[in-house]
């Protein structure tokens, strides 16, 4: 081999130095992951107006991520408008900033149903951001499957809600309050997005293309505000204990909102674990969830990763099906 290599002397030089930017891209990129989730500090919220009288409007503020939202944003010095369809729900989000924050914060409450375009919610939305300094949108409501099913077999209603709530609504509400920010030259744009929007999720086909809408849409919006002072965050979501995942325990995988939405707001503008792959405007800020990001980056078999998540979603179904016959039984 030692010989080979010597008469081809050019070969081996070529082989190292290839050897030695791979390894040098590989640990330039690995470190910047470290030290973006667990040592580095984000953009101060001060910076889009905390403290200063302005708002955060946070969609889907009724339970799970939302209302950490909204928790989170209200005691960092925000007024928060909260938005929902359940009124009783939301009204516990505000009494819960109250118990926090005292008088300092001002709340209001609009019900809206996202997935209804006819909606006059989308009016009273706007209505009741007129004259108000938002300095904080946070695109946080969503909608999945009831249980992982083939597309074939998906509820025409399901699908169209999904993707009115994860996307129509989305463009909606962000096309109310972005001109103020972009007068304002100051604005966060945060966009609560799926694992599911990376990694292709079969027999969850519709909510994964609507999460992958929700990725690209925030790079491509990103850059156009950028010059405008405004940041647009993507976050990169593995599971977190809601009613929407279905877990009630917490883990070191699969965090509660109040920790996962610490992370969030702590890291703007920093990429985490998002940071190996480099997907633009997009973060990926809860330490395990960044260290998974990673390690898919590194090993980069994305079809391995789709295939493994087709057979999960089978047993997951598997189960939901079982349990829907015992409830069923027990009535
Ligand atoms: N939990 C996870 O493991 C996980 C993982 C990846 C991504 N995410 C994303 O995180 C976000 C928050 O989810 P979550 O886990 O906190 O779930 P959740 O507890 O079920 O909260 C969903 C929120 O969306 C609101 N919403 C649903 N349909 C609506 C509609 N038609 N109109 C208005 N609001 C509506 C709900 O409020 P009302 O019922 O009052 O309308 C609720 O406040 C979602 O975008 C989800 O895709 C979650």
């Amino acid at each position: 081999m030692m010989a080979y290599l010597k008469d081809h002397q050019f070969l081996s030089a070529f082989l190292f130095v290839l050897g030695s930017l791979t390894f040098a891209k590989f640990a330039v990129k690995t470190l910047a992951v470290l030290a973006q989730t667990f040592l580095l500090n984000g953009t101060s919220l001060k910076q889009f107006g905390a403290k200063k009288g302005s708002w955060a409007v946070i969609t889907g503020a009724s339970g799970g991520i939302g209302r950490e939202f909204a928790i989170q944003l209200a005691k960092a010095g925000f007024n928060v408008l909260v938005a929902s369809r359940s009124h009783h729900q939301l009204t516990e989000t505000v009494a819960q900033i109250e118990a926090k924050c005292g008088s300092d914060v001002q709340t209001k409450i609009v019900t809206i149903d996202l997935a209804n375009a006819h909606d006059d919610g989308f009016t009273r939305l706007a209505e009741a951001c007129q004259g108000l300094d938002v300095g904080v949108l946070v695109n946080n409501a969503g909608k999945s499957h009831e249980m992982p099913t083939d597309f074939v077999d998906t509820p025409k209603h399901e699908m169209d809600d999904i993707v009115a709530i994860n996307v129509s609504a989305v463009l909606r509400v962000t096309s109310i309050i972005l001109p103020g920010m972009v007068q304002r030259k100051r604005g966060l744009v945060l966009n609560v997005g799926s694992f599911a929007g990376s990694i292709p999720s079969p027999m969850l086909a519709t909510y994964s293309g609507s999460k992958a809408f929700l990725s690209t849409w925030s790079a491509a919006l990103g850059e156009e505000v950028k010059s405008h002072g405004i940041t647009v965050q993507h976050f990169n979501t593995y599971f977190v204990v809601s009613n929407m995942s279905k877990i009630r325990r917490s883990s070191a995988l699969v965090p509660t909102p109040a920790s996962y939405v610490r992370s969030c707001l702590s890291k703007i503008g920093l990429a985490c674990g998002a940071a190996y792959t480099a997907r633009p405007h997009t973060s990926t800020p809860f330490w395990s969830h960044a260290l998974i990001d990673w390690a898919m980056g590194v090993v980069g078999w994305k079809s391995a990763f789709v295939g493994y998540t087709h057979g999960l979603h089978k047993s997951i179904r598997k189960r939901a099906l079982k349990k829907k016959e015992r409830d069923a039984k027990s009535q």
